[in-house]
């Protein structure tokens, strides 16, 4: 079994490497808590993650918010099995937060295709919000066209799937408190 104290070791179970370690996250998350508190000047901010996959980075990311926030979240499913993106990406989950004259923060685990975003990002455009801004753990850079890139980027992830801190292969692999590859 994995255990935080073995955080930076991959091999154990199956994994190809660690590709980011428990320290180097936890740095980088609060670097970009800093730079998105400095970037709110006024106004309520709405802090939605997309599940699942976010959900340790947002927990982890909101700590380091330093301004007045509410948090929701939705749950989009696009890949089942497979380690490849479907394509078919359906909303299971709606937030039921106004959206409405908001700073919207969208929070989202790893940017691959963009299919997520693309499906997603005009939808919530549709309500209205004061501002709709995206905050991504890792950013595969090989989407071709995105409606709304991210703002905020953790890491530049290399072309591998990535499992970890939230991100699943199958649903294994989210509790690991750092990031490895299959
Ligand atoms: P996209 O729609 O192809 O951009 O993929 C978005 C979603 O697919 C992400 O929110 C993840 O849940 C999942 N995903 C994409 N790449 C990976 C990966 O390398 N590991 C685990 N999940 C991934
Ligand atoms: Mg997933």
């Amino acid at each position: 079994m994995w255990s935080t104290t073995e955080a930076g070791d991959a091999a154990g179970e199956g994994l190809h490497r660690t590709v980011y370690g428990a320290d180097v996250i936890a740095a980088r998350v609060a670097e970009l808590g800093r730079a998105i508190t400095a970037a709110y000047p006024d106004g309520a901010l709405l802090v939605l993650g997309l599940l699942k996959g976010s959900f340790i980075f947002l927990a982890d990311l909101v700590r380091h918010i330093d301004r007045p926030l509410h948090v929701d979240f939705l749950l989009v499913a696009s890949y089942g099995a497979g380690t490849v993106s479907s394509g078919n990406v359906r909303l299971v989950h709606d937030s039921e937060a106004e959206l409405a004259g908001r700073h919207v923060l969208l929070v989202e685990d790893i940017i691959d295709s963009g299919n997520t975003l693309n499906r997603l990002v005009p939808l919530l455009a549709e309500r209205g919000p004061r501002s709709l801004e995206l905050c991504t753990l890792l950013h595969k850079r090989i989407a071709p066209d995105l409606v709304l890139d991210a703002r905020w980027v953790g890491f530049d992830a290399p072309p591998e799937f990535l499992v970890g801190y939230g991100l699943d292969h199958s649903e294994d692999y989210r509790h690991l408190p750092f990031i490895g590859a299959l």
